[in-house]
């Protein structure tokens, strides 16, 4: 068996989901490990990653190393990226690319220019509940595809210093869910009309930011999507998404944290939603990195790529512009 030997920079929430799950596969080598923070090398060097540092340059010297998991900060990533592509190395990286979409067109071309192999970390087509979906639409179960509506509400909102960092609700939060969209419908998004309200925290309006929104996206082949976000759904992490065909419809629920139903004089209680994305997509963030290594094993291309985090962004680009002069905008407008 060949062992893939892999570098991972950024070891905070989502760097050290994709560690331990890196660790977990027979045919990974953790090599490096790097983060500034003395709290995510000490994390690192306790699974037992042999070289760890503040210092990316102990992954882009090292020869040996076939593949970078990058999971830092945001405005780090392309950096990193274009680090990877002076040095050979495959990615994977999380989303987004950048906040900036001229920033984040300027990092693929280079991506692409150098051929280097770049998988991008939209992790919900890796559930298993939404990748069923995909399968039965593509499989024809569903017909002709001719609407989608897709449900993202978060528990709660991050705290202020995130959110005055964060690009705005639709290039942190509902970036997700345009790239679910398109990979739902199989199809590329012409017009992008956008409606988004402050509804949980005057602070958040005072950011300038948006925490409720409805996002309605028409595809090239005239089916639509319609996106429903929320920074706070007091039951929970709130992901569903319903797809409806020419000769079926296919619903998700949500997993809930235990199947048991508890009965009593009042009726039937079930278990909370689960909290967030770190138990909500543990088993996509799994398949996602299973996926990524596979891909790079079998010389195959990747599942989620540079292109996808680019029409993403471009969506993104045009809700923001849609809510701002409160009109529907197509894509051509900001592309
Ligand atoms: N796919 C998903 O579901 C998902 C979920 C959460 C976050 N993310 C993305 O992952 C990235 C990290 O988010 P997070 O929530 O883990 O943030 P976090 O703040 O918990 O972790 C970021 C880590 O990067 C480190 N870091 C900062 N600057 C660095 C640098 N120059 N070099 C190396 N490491 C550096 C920080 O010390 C920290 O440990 C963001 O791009 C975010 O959008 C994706």
């Amino acid at each position: 068996m060949t062992v893939l030997k892999v570098g991972i920079i950024g070891i905070g929430r989502i760097g050290k989901i994709h560690l331990g799950n890196l660790l977990n596969m027979p045919d990974v080598e953790v090599v490096a490990a790097v983060n500034p923070s003395k709290a995510g090398q000490e994390y690192a060097r306790k699974l037992g990653v042999p070289n760890v540092s503040d210092n990316a340059d102990i992954i882009f010297n090292n020869d040996a190393i076939d593949a970078v998991v990058i999971g830092s900060s945001t405005d780090t990533h392309t950096e990193y990226i274009k680090k990877c592509t002076a040095s050979n190395k495959a990615i994977f990286c999380e989303k987004p690319v950048d906040l900036s979409l001229a920033v984040v067109k300027e990092t693929i071309d280079i991506v692409n220019t150098t051929k280097t192999p770049l998988m991008m970390g939209f992790n919900q087509r890796f559930d298993p509940n939404f990748s069923q979906v995909k399968k039965a639409l593509k499989a024809g179960e569903l017909g002709e595809l001719h609407s989608l509506h897709i449900i993202s509400r978060d528990p709660a909102p991050p705290p202020m210093d995130y959110i005055k960092t964060s690009g705005g609700l639709f290039k942190d939060m509902t970036i997700h869910d345009f790239d679910m969209a398109r990979f739902i419908a199989g199809a590329e998004v012409v017009e992008v009309f956008a409606k988004g309200h402050n509804r949980i925290d005057p602070a958040i309006g005072e950011a300038g930011d948006i925490d409720t929104a409805m996002v309605m996206l028409t595809f090239e082949n005239n089916a639509t999507a319609v996106i429903e976000n929320s920074r706070k759904s007091v039951y929970g992490y709130d992901q569903r998404l319903e797809a409806f065909g020419s000769k079926g419809m296919m619903r998700t629920e949500n997993p809930l944290k235990t199947v048991n139903q508890y009965y009593n004089e009042s009726g039937k209680q079930e278990s909370r939603n689960m909290d967030f994305f770190i138990d909500r997509y543990e088993e996509a963030y799994r398949l996602e990195l299973r996926a990524f290594v596979d891909a790079l094993k079998n010389n195959e291309a990747f599942p989620v790529t540079g292109k996808d985090g680019l029409e993403a962004m471009f969506i993104a680009e045009a809700a923001n512009k849609s809510l701002k002069e409160g009109r529907p905008v197509k894509l051509t407008e900001v592309n």
